[in-house]
C-alpha cells in the first residue's frame, strides 16, 4: 500500500506508523487484479457522527489508472457503506486535481461545501466534498467507464 501511495501521489502521504491504526480502526478496501493490489481507499468513521465516514485516501497505481479501477473502487466502497448504514462521506481534494474532481462531483454527485485555504499547509489548499448516501443511487451512465476493463480483478474488504 505504501509502494502504490507513493507512486500515485509522488510522495508518501501514508507511512509505516499511520497506515497501521488506519487499517486496524479505520476500513480499507483493496482493489485487485491479477492477485495483485492495483489500489486501495481507506475511510475512518467521525468520532461525533459514526454515520459520517471521512475518505482518507483512494488511490490507484500509476501504471492502472485510467482504466476504470479508480472509479470502480469508489463505487464498490461507497455502495459498501451505504449499506451498512453510513449517511454521509465526506472528503477534501486538491482544487488543481481536476481527475479526482471529475470523479467525485460529475460521477458520483459529490457537492463542494468548502473551501479550505492552506488546508496542508501554506498554498496547500483544499476542497471540502461530501455525499449524501442516504439520497445516493449508484447510477452507471452510458458514458461512464465505471465497469473497470477485464483483468480478473476483484475488490476485497480488508
Ligand atoms: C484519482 C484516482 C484514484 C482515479 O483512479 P483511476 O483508475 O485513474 O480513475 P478511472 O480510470 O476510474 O476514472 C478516471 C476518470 O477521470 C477522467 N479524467 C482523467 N484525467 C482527467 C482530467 N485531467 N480532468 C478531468 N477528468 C479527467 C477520465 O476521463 C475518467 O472519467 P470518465 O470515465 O468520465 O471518462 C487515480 O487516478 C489516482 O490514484 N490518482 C492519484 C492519487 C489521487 O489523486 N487520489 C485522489 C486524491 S483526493
Amino acid at each position: 500500500m505504501l509502494e502504490i501511495d507513493y507512486d500515485a501521489f509522488d510522495e508518501n502521504i501514508l507511512s509505516n506508523w499511520s497506515l497501521v491504526p488506519y487499517l486496524r480502526y479505520g476500513h480499507a478496501f483493496g482493489l485487485f487484479a491479477c492477485n495483485s493490489l492495483k489500489g486501495f481507499a481507506i475511510f475512518m468513521k467521525e468520532w461525533d457522527n459514526p454515520r459520517f465516514a471521512y475518505l482518507l485516501e483512494i488511490a490507484v497505481e500509476k501504471e492502472s489508472q485510467e482504466k476504470g479501477y479508480g472509479c470502480y473502487l469508489l463505487l464498490q466502497s461507497l455502495i459498501h457503506l451505504k449499506k451498512n448504514g453510513l449517511s454521509i462521506v465526506f472528503l477534501t481534494v486538491d482544487p488543481n486535481n481536476l481527475r479526482a474532481r471529475h470523479i467525485y462531483c460529475d460521477k458520483f454527485g459529490f457537492k463542494c461545501a468548502e473551501y479550505r485555504k492552506n488546508e496542508y499547509g501554506q498554498g496547500r489548499d483544499r476542497l471540502f466534498l461530501q455525499l449524501n448516501l442516504e439520497n445516493w443511487i449508484p447510477v452507471l451512465d452510458e458514458h461512464s467507464s465505471l465497469e473497470p476493463k477485464p483483468l480478473g480483478e476483484g475488490l476485497r474488504e480488508e
